[in-house]
């Protein structure tokens, strides 16, 4: 189950990841935002997501606002978070086989729908490669047990 959030900005990008998702037979969780109402804050709704990541309700997310980056900076205040912003398919790829991303993030006002797919098409389709990525994720994931992050 991948957990789906966005903002005002990403309207239109949701539209292609839903697209994309339901077309791959892809289940999914949209905690919105639903509706282009005043007031709506993405990390509201970045925190849904990561939090349905983090408890492991759902095993990965995608979050979209107009850049993708004030998403991957609330997401990842979460633990268990690796929340990444992909901007083209190399970045997607190396994302998931490096850095064990668990969230992708996107943003509407930096690509298009054509480049999203790729995005998702390269996320989605690699995997993880341990070995020495394995040790360098430990390492971040280590940063969260320091207590000064408490
Ligand atoms: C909203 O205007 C915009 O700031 C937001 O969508 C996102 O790009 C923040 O990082």
């Amino acid at each position: 189950m991948i957990a789906l959030g966005n903002d005002h900005a990403a309207f239109n990008l949701k539209k292609t990841v839903i697209e994309f998702l339901n077309s791959k037979n892809i289940p999914y969780k949209d905690f919105g935002a639903f509706e282009k109402v005043e007031g709506i804050d993405y990390p509201d709704y970045a925190l849904k997501v990561a939090h349905a990541v983090s408890s492991g309700e759902c095993e990965m997310g995608i979050l979209l606002c107009g850049t993708g980056i004030g998403v991957s900076i609330a997401a990842n205040k979460v633990r268990g978070i690796r929340a990444a912003v992909c901007t083209d398919s190399f970045c997607a790829k190396a994302a998931r086989q490096h850095n064990n991303a668990n969230i992708l993030c996107m943003g509407e006002r930096v690509i298009g729908p054509g480049v999203a797919w790729e995005i998702l098409e390269g996320f989605f389709s690699a995997q993880f490669e341990g070995g020495r990525h394995q040790r360098r994720v430990e390492k971040i994931m280590d940063i969260e047990k320091d207590p000064h992050m408490k």
